[in-house]
């Protein structure tokens, strides 16, 4: 599960070779540890609008080294590009050009951030009422500006070199560039908790959310249930939570006992043995939550399965086993999760999709499937938890260095994992780490959404 090459050309004559034969230069990346700085570097934050004002305030409050004009020559460590006035697409140039202007002043593993507004509210305004007599409030041209930025930051991510990413966040109506969640959406792609997030946005939908008195331990006081926890991904999103404060309730199949209780032990936890797929899996999760740990705040579905074949030679075992595990036992679990009176304080619920469920993968008709639904239920539950001052969103891994990924032929494993723009494949801690914000208080104002951890695979979507 380690990627030697990119350990060989970090550095030293392997970097010399890498660079003179033209060969993928996989940088680093820098990750979050407990005490790290948020950034490495000075701040520009890049502007003219009140909103931007605001931002840069909030920032230097942060301890930041902020600076609203470039210093020739400094290196930085982030660019915030504050786009929230955008009306029409010839409003792009200025504030583009000037952060133009530093690009090249980033140090490696720098972060560019916009903030901008989103299309949709643009597209969208009043749209109930619209028609060829009464075109309600539509505006074509601040939607085409506001879009812009998607097709900015997306072709800009591929354009950093040297571990550096950008990344958007979009406000909704209702939402400003200090919301907590826009900060807790910032401070997120600000730091090495998003090191394996690339060319990605999330949409801040609401003022909702709270920032945490204690930034190394937003989730102190949480209780968080980890489905498929024995191994993997899982493992690490109990470690990350753990890390961060939670109290974890680490759940597995049976079989997988002995790991379980090893990952349960190691985050000083509890292990529930526990098929999802049971009829009765939701209540005997609350169950245990709130007998062993007196509440339930989170919820992670992160337990999956493949089982691929070509669709032309897919049985009924190996298509209804995936859709079982990866989608239906996620929906029925939420059902008991949204009817029980024990998850209505700012519950949050994470379920881990796929890249494979946006642009599909040969081979894995059922699993793309599944993952596609799973980013279907999230949209449509989000307004239910919404009810009860909670949030559901998920997170969509693209090639992550696990037992799954080294058992992939070499030849193709080398071209899965070199083919984003960091050139490398993720870490189980980059998927936990997504997780860990989306389950914070700080995340309170962003549900429904799908948030990919894939490095932007240059393939696909
Ligand atoms: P893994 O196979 O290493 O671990 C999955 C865990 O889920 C295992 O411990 C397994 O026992 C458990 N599990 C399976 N069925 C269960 C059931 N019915 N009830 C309770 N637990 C059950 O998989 P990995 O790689 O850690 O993946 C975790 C999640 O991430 C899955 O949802 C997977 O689809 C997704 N994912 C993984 C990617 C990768 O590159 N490894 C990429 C994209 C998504």
């Amino acid at each position: 599960m380690t990627d030697k090459y990119t350990q060989l050309v970090s550095h030293g004559l392997g970097r010399d070779i890498a660079k003179k034969l033209g060969l993928p230069q996989p940088m680093a990346l820098r990750r979050h540890t407990p005490g790290q700085p948020l950034v490495t570097g000075p701040v520009l934050v890049q502007g003219a609008g009140s909103g931007a004002d605001a931002l840069a305030s909030t920032l230097l409050s942060w301890n930041l080294d902020v600076r609203r004009h470039a210093v020739p020559k400094e290196k930085l460590g982030a660019i915030i590009l504050v786009l929230d006035e955008l009306s029409r697409p010839e409003d792009l140039e200025k504030p583009v050009l000037t952060a133009a202007t530093s690009l090249r002043d980033l140090a490696a593993n720098a972060r560019v951030v916009t903030i901008s507004r989103s299309a949709a509210d643009a597209a969208n305004a009043d749209a109930a009422n619209a028609d060829a007599a009464n075109p309600g409030a539509a505006d074509p041209a601040a939607a085409a500006a506001r879009q812009g930025v998607d097709g900015l930051v997306r072709s800009l991510a591929k354009e950093l070199r040297a571990g550096a990413t950008a990344n958007g966040i979009l406000l909704a109506d209702g939402a400003g560039t200090t919301s907590p969640s826009t900060l807790g959406a910032l401070w997120f792609f600000l730091s090495g908790r998003s090191a394996f997030v690339d060319g990605q946005f999330l949409t801040v939908r609401s003022a909702e959310g709270q920032l945490p008195a204690d930034a190394e331990k937003p989730l102190a006081g949480k209780v968080a249930v980890v489905t498929g926890a024995a191994r993997g991904i899982g493992a690490a999103i109990a470690r990350t939570l753990h890390r961060d404060g939670a109290t974890v309730v680490a759940v597995d199949i049976p079989a997988a006992g002995d790991h379980l209780a090893a990952v349960a032990n190691e985050v000083h936890g509890t292990a529930l043995q526990l098929d999802i797929t049971r009829e009765d899996a939701g209540q005997r999760i609350i169950d245990h939550a709130v007998e062993r740990h007196g509440r339930l705040d989170i919820v992670i579905h992160n337990a999956g399965i493949t089982r691929d074949k070509l669709l032309a030679n897919m049985d009924q075992g190996r298509w209804n086993s995936v859709i079982a595990v990866n989608i239906a036992a996620q929906l029925r679990i939420n059902e008991a999760l949204l009817a029980s009176e024990h998850f209505r304080n700012s519950p949050r619920i994470v379920s881990v999709a796929s890249t494979s469920g946006i642009a599909g993968n040969r081979g894995q008709t059922n699993y793309g499937a599944s993952k596609g639904g799973v980013m279907g239920m999230v949209r449509a539950t989000a307004p239910l938890i919404g009810t009860h001052g909670g949030s559901i969103n998920a997170v969509a891994p693209g090639f992550i260095e696990t037992e799954m990924t080294a058992k992939i032929p070499f030849a193709t494993r080398e071209i899965a994992r070199r083919l984003n723009s960091l050139q490398q494949g993720g870490r189980p801690g980059d998927v936990a780490e997504a997780i860990a914000f989306l389950a914070s208080d700080a995340a309170g104002g962003i549900s429904g959404e799908v948030l990919r951890v894939c490095g932007q695979n240059l393939v696909g979507a």
